[in-house]
């Protein structure tokens, strides 16, 4: 596989005399692919039915003449102002009932019937009529589902979609659905919250005090159904007028909806990553962590996320059928962008190693959000790799960089990691649910665990909980997953891999309810979650072998052997062959404890990399980035500050 560049253009906001100057200077920084269209319905269809193609027609042919590839996104996430005139009752309503208006974008309801109408009527015109162009050599869907909080909606079109969701999902005879079975399922017995019909059953909001757990729970699993049927009916019809891979853009730490299955109708996943943004708005480091890589971004948190949806882009079609994943960097933070609570400039080479980064986790492609800064409306504060005078912006040079680098390396063998870790939306719903705690999470989890994981030089995939195939794994962790299949747990037990389970792995079933026998009940790992606690932030407890629980702790009954206590002489972690159970969250000391220990009995070698440094293997290179401004030394690796050192090896 080849490595590319691109960048998001909206030739709607420039004059069309300088589009051509604009897509020869694109060519010649060493961009491949060029991403457009996705906000332009206003543009493509000025009145309802009258459409305007010719801007678009001549843009494709002005880009595509200068031998980029065109990436078209369908304007779904940008309805008219008509739109709202011709269904007024198709705006998200919020939790508090209140609708979201227009004026900026994504004000739509994915339950809404008749937008969905509108959505299949402009992508089936822009399907036939750029289906076989030549230059179109991708689609995006939409644009970031989930943004601005939108997937959610509390809307009266959504209720009546839920209470036909749940008919199907508790099924009686004939179509009407067995409301019996729901009531004992989610227990409604309790503070008699029965219902005599589906009809009576609202949505999870407003109430007085929090819903039950088991109604919001299946209302998050519905709300994610209706995105990946929102997006299912856009890739059907551009199947049916092109043969071009399919791509939607995917957000960092945005788990509202279920990418892998949204993922499965596509044909590439990509993402848009934004390192100094996430810093301030949404790792949850400390104040320390985030002035010491307040220019450079988290060294995890894009890691984590192209791990992740090369897992989503696994999914994809094209990979079912035997081919590499496909995943691309969709958006890529060229300079300061303008919408986290603190925007600062990134030090001089971190775009080159933002982007060298993505390619060393599989991406094909890597496109810098936008080519040039807009001088008007809400993103008039973000960079874009020219300047909104045309002249050249910081991020510019690096990209040029880049793009000479990967004309120079030779193509990517792609490798199965020895480690691997699950992720699973629907944990990170119920964990939202019922956290327990403050600043509980199943993504926090997951990611501390990743985190630690890095630390010690590790390369990892990340793995959807449908997997059954885990031959090659040496090492598998499956923390927090709330409700675990029998299916997954009997695979994972016979896998011949280690595997780390807990906390809360396996602690509900699958409408929220604590099973009994008592959980994790994993097939040949006695031990019994007998009660649990959250704890403080000031009040972590000691373990015995170094580091913390913090947050959270479950009280272990267990036959297994003990291989780690609290100061107090309580289980912690136990291991029942080649099962370990972990009943706490732990610090980052612990969890690296717990992971070495676990690395050497299966063989895969580890090394303590400093703060900062981090290394990631591919098929037929090792690649190691230095986050830090100081440089630092790893064996006989020397890392300047601020640096990606790539080095080849013998596949
Ligand atoms: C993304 C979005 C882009 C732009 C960008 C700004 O979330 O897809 O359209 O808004 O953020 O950083």
């Amino acid at each position: 596989m080849k490595r590319t560049l691109g960048t998001c253009y909206y030739p709607e906001h420039w004059p069309r005399e300088i589009w051509a100057d604009d897509a020869r200077r694109m060519a010649a920084a060493g961009l491949t692919w060029v991403r457009i269209a996705e906000f332009a319905w206003s543009r493509l269809e000025p009145e309802p039915g009258r459409y305007e193609f010719g801007w678009l027609d001549e843009a494709i042919a002005v880009l595509g003449a200068a031998g980029l590839k065109v990436v078209l996104g369908t304007p779904t996430a940008a309805p008219p102002r008509w739109m709202i005139d011709r269904h007024p009752d198709m705006l998200a309503v919020d939790a508090e009932g209140r609708p979201r208006k227009f004026g900026s974008r994504r004000h739509y309801c994915f339950s809404h019937l008749g937008y969905r109408a509108e959505c299949a009527r402009i992508v089936t015109e822009l399907a036939r009529r750029y289906g076989a162009d030549p230059h179109v050599a991708a689609w995006q869907t939409d644009n970031e589902y989930g943004c601005h909080d939108t997937t959610i909606s509390y809307s009266d079109v959504a209720r009546v979609a839920f209470r036909t969701w749940l008919r199907a999902r508790y099924p009686g005879a004939g179509n009407d659905g067995d409301v019996g079975a729901l009531n004992a399922a989610w227990g409604n017995v309790f503070w008699s919250m029965n219902y005599d019909g589906f009809e009576q059953i609202d949505l999870p909001n407003l109430t007085v005090t929090e819903p039950n757990p088991s109604h919001a729970l299946a209302f998050r699993r519905f709300s994610s159904d209706q995105v990946v049927s929102f997006n299912r009916l856009q890739t059907d019809i551009i199947r049916a007028h092109s043969a071009a891979p399919i791509a939607h853009n995917y957000m960092g730490r945005i788990t509202d909806f279920d990418h892998f299955a949204v993922g499965a109708d596509l044909d590439i996943a990509s993402w848009d990553s934004y390192p100094l943004g996430f810093l301030e708005d949404r790792v949850g480091a400390g104040e320390a962590h985030q002035l010491r890589f307040a220019r450079q971004g988290d060294p995890d948190f894009q890691a984590f996320h192209h791990d992740l949806y090369r897992a989503v882009g696994r999914c994809a079609k094209a990979a079912q059928k035997g081919g590499l994943p496909r995943w691309w960097v969709m958006e890529q933070q060229p300079g300061p962008v303008n919408w986290a609570p603190y925007n600062p400039a990134p030090l001089p080479g971190m775009v080159r190693l933002w982007s060298w980064e993505a390619f060393a986790h599989g991406a094909e492609a890597v496109c810098y959000f936008r080519w040039r800064q807009a001088p008007m409306a809400q993103e008039q504060m973000h960079a874009g790799l020219l300047r909104p005078d045309s002249a050249d912006a910081p991020g510019l040079d690096e990209a040029r960089q880049v793009a000479a680098e990967i004309a120079d390396a030779p193509d990517v063998a792609a490798a199965q990691a020895r480690v691997a870790l699950l992720f699973d939306y629907d944990a990170d719903h119920a964990w939202q649910i019922q956290p327990h705690g403050d600043g509980l999470g199943y993504f926090g989890l997951v990611f501390e665990l990743y985190r630690a994981m890095r630390s010690l030089g590790l390369s990892v995939d990340i793995l959807p909980p449908e997997t059954t195939d885990f031959a090659g794994y040496d090492l598998i962790a499956a923390p927090g997953m709330m409700h675990m299949p029998e299916r997954l747990k009997r695979d994972l037990a016979a896998s011949g891999a280690q595997v780390l389970y807990g906390p809360r792995t396996a602690a509900r079933d699958c409408d929220m309810c604590i099973p009994v026998p008592l959980p994790p009940d994993i097939p040949g790992l006695a031990v019994t979650v007998s009660r649990v606690e959250s704890l403080r932030p000031t009040a972590p407890v000691a373990l015995t072998g170094g580091g913390q629980v913090v947050g959270y702790r479950e009280f272990l009954e267990t036959g297994a052997d003990i291989v780690e206590t609290t100061e107090t002489g309580e289980p912690v972690i136990v291991l029942r062959g080649r099962q370990t159970y972990v009943g706490a969250w732990l610090d980052q000391t612990g969890w690296r404890h717990a992971l070495r220990r676990l690395c050497e009995t299966a063989g895969i070698p580890t090394v303590d990399l400093p703060q900062g440094v981090r290394l990631r293997d591919t098929g037929s290179e090792r690649f190691w980035f230095n986050y830090d401004t100081a440089e630092h030394k790893v064996g006989a690796v020397t890392l300047p500050p601020v640096s990606v050192l790539r080095e080849e090896r013998g596949r």
